[in-house]
């Protein structure tokens, strides 16, 4: 399969716990390239924007605001398979549920502060790194 590009986003509840670097030699140790990356503090606007898909959920408005709760580090990661090895190195949303040595297992607090975000498809992928993300600023 050729390389393909996934979006990434290190929480608020990873980033108070200085987890970044930790997070990011799982992703390298996976085979994951990182080829952009930048902290940022989302305004509530940006966060429901982002997560608009889930609206309707119950917890949206939870999330939205655990999302700005403080930084986050948005990141752009590429490999082979990409999409699903991100999802795998993450584990579970739910982190009780998450498989030893997965983000989730190791860092998450709950399913709330579960640490990372992943996208879930290619074509989610490319229009939440295009959120975050100009062309130019993309380094593979
Ligand atoms: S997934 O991975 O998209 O299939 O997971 P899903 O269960 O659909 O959850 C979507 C995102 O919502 C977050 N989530 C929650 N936040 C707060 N409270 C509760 N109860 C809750 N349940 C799910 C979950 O962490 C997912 O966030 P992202 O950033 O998309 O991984």
């Amino acid at each position: 399969m050729a390389l393909q590009r996934t979006f990434s986003i290190i929480k608020p509840d990873a980033t108070a716990r200085n987890l970044t670097g930790a997070i990011n030699a799982k992703i390298e140790a996976a085979g994951l390239r990182i080829i952009a990356q930048k902290r940022m503090q989302l305004s509530k606007a940006q966060a429901e924007t982002f997560y608009g898909v889930h609206k309707a959920r119950p917890f949206f408005n939870d999330l939205v605001s655990f999302m700005i709760s403080g930084p986050v580090v948005v990141q752009v990661l590429e490999g082979e398979n990409g999409i699903a090895k991100y999802r795998d190195v993450m584990g579970a949303t739910n982190p009780e549920q998450a498989e030893a040595g997965t983000i989730r297992k190791e860092f998450a607090e709950s399913i709330e502060a579960n640490s990372v975000h992943g996208s879930d498809a290619p074509e989610t992928a490319a229009e939440e790194i295009a959120y975050f993300f100009a062309g130019i600023e993309l380094v593979g």
